[in-house]
């Protein structure tokens, strides 16, 4: 199998929910890439929406982490997989998209809005990043495009709303391959 029709395959064969949320893992993340093509976002930013929590379908068993409260290193893993066939401009936000959460949770209001599943695992993620962490971060080549996943992210939660079905994705999924 192709590696975009597996991809395609794995949203619909998910059917667990997204950690602490009312929507499955495929539907947050077709909601987070709506909002992203909602804001005339590039293809390549849409796709890391689509793809950025890919790394929860690679973990062993997610219910074990939660319940020993350890971190999956959810961005990791799904960067690892995917850079194998997606352009950096897909996988660098989503590597970044935990960290972009540490960020902007530095602004109060940003943390209140948070969910509350969210917030909670804030702590297992690091917390929120110190001034000198933040300038860092500030000036990689990727934090606007990740500080956007991420927001789209955290508003990507949405129950029982009409959503995209993944197919309509596969011509956006097979254009930020590698060539
Ligand atoms: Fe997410």
């Amino acid at each position: 199998m192709n590696i975009v029709n597996e991809i395609i395959e794995n949203f619909k064969t998910n059917k667990e929910l997204y950690i602490g949320e009312k929507v499955t893992i495929s539907e947050h993340m077709i909601q987070t890439a709506m909002l992203a093509e909602k804001n005339n976002s590039s293809k390549s930013l849409v796709c890391a929406c689509l793809l950025h929590d890919y790394g929860h379908f690679i973990v062993k068993d997610p219910d074990l982490l939660v319940s020993k409260s350890l971190d999956g290193k959810h961005e990791d893993l799904g960067y690892e997989f995917l850079k194998k066939y997606f352009v950096s401009d897909v996988i660098e936000p989503i590597k970044l998209h935990v960290d972009a959460k540490r960020y902007l949770c530095r602004n109060k209001s940003y943390y209140e809005h948070l969910s509350q599943a969210s917030k909670v695992s804030l702590d297992l993620q690091g917390g929120f990043m110190t001034d000198d962490e933040a300038k860092k971060f500030s000036l990689l080549k990727y934090f606007e495009e990740a500080v956007k996943v991420r927001k789209y992210d955290d508003d990507g939660k949405i129950p029982d709303i009409k959503i995209k079905k993944i197919d309509d994705y596969q011509e956006l999924i097979s254009s930020q391959l590698i060539k």
